[in-house]
């Protein structure tokens, strides 16, 4: 391949990232955190979702949250989203308690959605499972995540509506 063909391929869209590419850019939102075990909050948040690597399979995460009364920072978190060309997808998100997470799932082009449900939780005190569902929803990202922890089944911790900057 000459070098001119070369740099056109890595600064397109890698094809497996494509079907994606709507989630790319920054996103901004309020969100409602909750469990069985404590008492309901509401948050900001702002997440991106970035392609730096064009050439890779590979989309950058990255998010941050605060208190909506005193803007006071609260849980972040950020990872790699590796999208496959069969409708697949894996992620990789380390989280600012220390939490690890590695999850699969699946990702649909037509509907929007992506279902992502945890391999491995690494470095958790209570969590045991984790499952995360984001969704385009009139050009709006919505997301709801699950956890379960070594006293409670699978329940929603939080759900956030985000829209584009
Ligand atoms: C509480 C995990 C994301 C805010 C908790 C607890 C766990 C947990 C295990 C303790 C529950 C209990 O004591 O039974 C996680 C996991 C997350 C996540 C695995 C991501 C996958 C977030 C985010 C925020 C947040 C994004 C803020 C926007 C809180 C708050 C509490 C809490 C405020 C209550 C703390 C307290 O009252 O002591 N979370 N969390 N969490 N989480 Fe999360």
């Amino acid at each position: 391949m000459n070098k001119e063909k070369e740099k056109e391929e890595i600064s397109a869209i890698h094809p497996a990232v494509a079907p994606l590419s709507y989630l790319l850019g920054k996103w901004k939102g309020e969100g409602e955190g909750g469990y069985s075990t404590i008492n309901s909050f509401r948050y900001g948040e702002q997440l991106q979702f970035s392609h730096p690597a064009p050439g890779k399979p590979v989309i950058a995460y990255s998010h941050y949250t605060w208190k909506l009364d005193s803007g006071l920072p609260m849980h972040s978190e950020s990872g790699y989203w590796r999208p496959k060309h069969d409708g697949s997808v894996e992620v990789v998100i380390a989280q600012s308690t220390g939490l690890a997470e590695v999850l699969k799932g699946t990702h649909s082009a037509e509907d929007k959605v992506i279902k992502l449900q945890s391999q491995v939780v690494a470095n958790a005190s209570k969590v045991r499972e984790i499952s995360r569902v984001y969704e385009m929803v009139n050009g709006e990202l919505h997301y709801v995540v699950q956890m379960a922890t070594n006293l409670t089944a699978l329940q929603p911790h939080l759900k956030a509506v985000l829209k584009k900057l």
